[in-house]
């Protein structure tokens, strides 16, 4: 039988600037560290304006930027089935928290919470870039490299040590 994974959804509004650059930042630190074979990721919208688009422009081009290829990600909607497949269901902002929340099944015993308190920030939400400009992009990538740093630390800390060493 295949190793069970830890399962990690991010979860922004529209799937394609928020949520994306989680998946990928996370993704891709899980596979410097050597975990890729311990950790499931993925990402979702709780809106379903974007359906299987790529991420926004503006975010392909920060991610890349610093090295992250977001390329292959495509936009879904959260369904009341990811609380049966995911551990943690981590939100963007508490507008999204919320609406998870009223959508979370009472038999869900993961986490459902917002991503940037497992890093040392004092900012608990996400902003939301659509509608501004590149900085907002940049600001994104900051909060989130730092967040994806301490939920590495926190898994560490917890889940992971139920399998072998290599961490
Ligand atoms: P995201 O950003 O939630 O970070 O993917 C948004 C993307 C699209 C929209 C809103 C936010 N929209 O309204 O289409």
């Amino acid at each position: 039988m295949a190793t069970p994974k830890i399962a990690i959804l991010f979860v922004c509004l529209g799937n394609i600037c928020r949520s994306p650059t989680a998946h990928g930042v996370f993704e891709q630190r899980v596979a410097e560290e050597g975990l890729a074979s311990y950790i499931h990721i993925d990402s979702a919208g709780t809106g379903d304006w974007h359906l299987g688009e790529p991420p926004d422009p503006r975010t392909l081009l920060a991610g890349q930027q610093r090295g992250y290829d977001l390329s292959h990600l495509r936009a879904r909607q959260v369904q009341t089935s990811d609380f049966d497949q995911f551990d943690y269901i981590l939100a963007m902002d508490r507008k999204n928290l919320v609406n998870l929340q009223q959508l979370q099944p009472q038999h869900f015993t993961g986490h459902l919470g917002l991503f940037l308190p497992f890093g040392q920030d004092s900012i608990e939400e996400v902003p939301d870039p659509y509608a501004g400009g590149a900085d907002g992009f940049e600001e994104v990538l900051d909060l989130i490299e730092r967040a994806a740093e301490g939920l590495l630390a926190h898994l560490r800390d917890g889940p992971l040590k139920q399998f072998p060493p290599s961490h």
